[in-house]
């Protein structure tokens, strides 16, 4: 089969190559499935697992891409729940070989069903940002209606599911990114937007619930902002400012079929809409992914028409 595969470290995407690749097998539990579109976060081979395997062994070359969306093809021993000839979606596990490939071996528990009326690409496009959006809120944050909550980075792939989730539960959504994203942003259901370069963060009112997918800086300065009971919750590594009176959560997206078909169910009804930025394919990826210009939205691999 067609894969990509990342082997030096070093140099990141620069390193990527399309190759020959034998086929996956289905170990236990787990499905093969025949990848019809799949999604590249930008910054994932600067994660250690798209390097070593769970005990720290070097797993070059590895498979990127950990968002899918195809056909299950064939059944490891003991699976339950899926058939072969189904429509599925999920995540990959980020210490396994990914989807930038023609086949990916997944552990069934890590799908769902993808129904005959959404298409692959908006199939594999709200898997990791929707599992990312809706934990972040729902489980870790604890967001109601009534509440204001502040999206950093409200119009990037995470953020925009982030700001449709809050509005769609009664939420007061404030967005946050640079001056050209404000009328995204807006357009994904922001009521306020703060333009990071000309605006101070400081000056925006307390709020219960900051949602941070920028980091650095800005999720340091986004302590302050939070009323007394409220929450901090980032998805971009260790939190460095805490609030005074408030929760922190640093967390990691984990897969679950439950959730995966409450965001399926959202975008048949036109409650969310994905971000997506490009389609490529597996012949075009070395070279695009190689370019310098700054994409928008999610990079979706398509690998059939
Ligand atoms: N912990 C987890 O489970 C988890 C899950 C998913 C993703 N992530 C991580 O979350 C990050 C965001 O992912 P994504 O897919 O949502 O990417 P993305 O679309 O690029 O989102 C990042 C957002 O932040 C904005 N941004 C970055 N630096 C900024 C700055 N200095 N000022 C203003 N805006 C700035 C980007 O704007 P521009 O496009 O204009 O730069 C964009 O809107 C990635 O690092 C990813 O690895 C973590």
């Amino acid at each position: 089969m067609k894969a990509i595969v990342a082997t030096n470290q070093a140099a990141g995407i620069a390193g990527l190559k399309l190759v020959d690749r034998p086929e996956p097998q289905a170990a236990i539990n787990d499905v093969v499935v025949q990848v019809y579109a799949s999604g590249f976060t930008g910054d994932e081979l600067t994660w250690p697992a798209t390097w070593t395997d769970r005990a720290g062994r070097d797993r070059r070359p590895s498979i990127p891409g950990h968002e899918l969306a195809g056909v299950v093809t064939a059944l490891g021993y003991g699976t339950t729940g899926l058939s072969i000839g189904q429509r599925v979606i999920g995540l990959t596990d980020w210490y396994r070989d990914g989807a930038l490939a023609e086949y990916v071996a997944v552990e069934a528990r890590n799908l769902a069903p993808l129904p005959g009326d959404v298409d692959f690409a908006a199939g594999a496009a709200v898997v990791m940002s929707g599992l990312t959006a809706w934990q972040g809120l729902f489980e870790h944050g604890r967001i109601q209606a009534g509440q204001t909550i502040l999206v950093h980075g409200a119009a990037g792939v995470v953020g925009s599911m982030a700001t449709q989730l809050a509005r769609e539960v009664g939420a007061y959504v404030i967005g946050t990114r640079r001056a050209d994203a404000r009328h995204a942003a807006l357009d994904f259901g922001a009521q306020e937007f703060i333009d990071l370069d000309n605006n101070t963060l400081e000056d925006v009112r307390k709020v219960d619930l900051v949602f941070d997918a920028i980091g650095g800086e800005v999720g340091k300065r986004s302590a302050s902002l939070i009323r007394a009971g409220g929450t901090l919750v980032t998805i971009m590594g260790p939190i460095e400012a805490r609030p005074s009176n408030g929760r922190t959560i640093d967390f990691v997206v984990e897969p679950d079929r439950a959730q995966l078909s409450l965001l399926v169910e959202r975008l048949r009804d036109g409650r969310l809409r994905t971000n997506i930025g490009r389609e490529l394919t597996l012949d075009d990826a070395v070279a695009a992914l190689g370019g310098t210009e700054r994409v928008k939205g999610k990079t979706i691999f398509r690998m059939h028409a």
